[in-house]
């Protein structure tokens, strides 16, 4: 127990750099969505949510998704925005907190487009969006197919987020391009019909992600970071995948990562499984190995009851935390995001740093009900 708890305490803990940002250590915060935010603006529960997290030892903060200033960016008036000045207020005190308690972060920047239906707040006159109007694959059109304007609008809106979160001090932004939201929208071919410039083979599907990539990049400083987070999954389909092989993620990711982006957040629900044949690395290792940049590895970390026992009991899956550090330590991925068991233990990584494990209460999705 004891050389597990130092080695994770030494391997974690290590400083690690991402374009210009210093992150003091090796854990994140993943994205999480709460909706606390009424009317968009963060509010002082939010500060001492994040800031809570970063005084116990989480080296880096990806906020929750924050709507980008385009009218049909969202379908929740509870989500905060990432723009209009009470909205930027807000955020710029959340970073403050952040950095006064040590830490560094970053806001997520998002477009839901085809997951929202027309009528929602915040935006209730505004149609649902998308490459194709399909909400998922094999769907009927039900919203709008973005015309040219609409698509520079878009990109536009991402832009101005960025330079606004280097203005109100943030760390550096992520963009989501996860999960089977605009961005992948645009990425899956199951979403994706166009015939245009925007739409065809992997590396035309990803021309809207990497266009939103460089207006960010020329919006912002050379050294500030822009990290893109990407997944296989999609919450419209979980079996979905935006490439079969290690060359259709290579077509992806080198337009992307050709624009300007630093770092990528390869996001998979289950971090410790192989994502192509023939190689035991993750979706992450392989981002890595092909991109050679920076890469965030999440999923189900800490949410085992064993998981910092290093338990890897016969039959079971192997997901204990030395496999975590032994990936870390063979720089498969540089970092490691943490979402529900962050949600339900503010201290989590304080007391994984200090071996403090008897502390941690396994995973209770009660936790989601209040914003402690
Ligand atoms: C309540 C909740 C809200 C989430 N919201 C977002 C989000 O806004 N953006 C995002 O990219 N991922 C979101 N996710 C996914 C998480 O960032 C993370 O990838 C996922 O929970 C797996 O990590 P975990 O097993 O450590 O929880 C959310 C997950 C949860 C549980």
């Amino acid at each position: 127990m004891t050389t597990t708890t130092s080695r994770a305490a030494e391997v974690l803990s290590r400083p690690t750099t991402i374009n210009g940002l210093t992150v003091p250590n090796r854990i994140v915060m993943a994205p999480m969505t709460r909706m606390f935010s009424p009317g968009g603006v963060p509010g002082e529960d939010v500060r001492s949510y994040y800031a809570r997290r970063a005084a116990a030892g989480v080296g880096l903060i990806v906020t929750e998704g924050t709507y980008v200033g385009h009218e049909s960016a969202g379908n929740s008036d509870r989500v905060p925005r990432f723009h209009g000045e009470e909205q930027l207020a807000g955020w710029a005190k959340v970073a403050e907190d952040v950095h006064a308690a040590g830490g560094t972060i970053v806001p997520q920047l998002w477009h839901i487009g085809m997951v929202r239906e027309q009528g929602q707040a915040p935006y209730a006159d505004a149609p649902a969006v998308g490459p194709s109007g399909l909400v998922t694959a094999g769907a009927e059109p039900t919203g709008k197919a973005m015309t040219q304007k609409d698509v520079d609008d878009v990109i536009g809106a991402f832009a101005e987020a960025a330079a606004a979160a280097e203005r109100i001090g943030f760390d550096g932004v992520e963009l989501h391009g996860a999960h089977g939201y605009l961005l992948d929208q645009f990425l899956w071919a199951g979403t994706n019909r166009r015939t245009d410039a925007y739409g065809g083979d992997a590396v035309a599907r990803a021309t809207f992600a990497a266009e939103i990539v460089a207006a960010v990049r020329e919006a912002v400083s050379a050294e500030f970071p822009i990290i893109f987070r990407y997944s296989q999954w999609k919450q419209q389909d979980y079996g979905a995948r935006l490439a079969e092989t290690p060359e259709e993620l290579e077509a992806i990711l080198t337009p992307l990562a050709a624009a300007g982006v630093d770092a990528f957040h390869a996001s998979t629900r289950r971090y410790w499984l192989p994502e192509f044949d023939g190689s035991d690395l993750n979706l992450a290792g392989w981002t890595k190995k092909l991109m050679g940049k920076p890469v965030i590895t999440v999923g189900s970390v800490g949410l085992d009851g064993d998981f910092l026992k290093g338990f890897q009991g016969e039959g079971a899956p192997v997901k204990g935390i030395d496999n975590l550090l032994d990936r870390l330590e063979a720089e498969e991925f540089d970092m490691v995001a943490v979402g529900r068991a962050l949600l339900q233990d503010p201290e989590w990584a304080a007391k994984v740093l200090a071996g403090r494990v008897d502390e941690l209460a396994p995973y209770d999705a009660g936790s989601l009900r209040s914003l402690s």
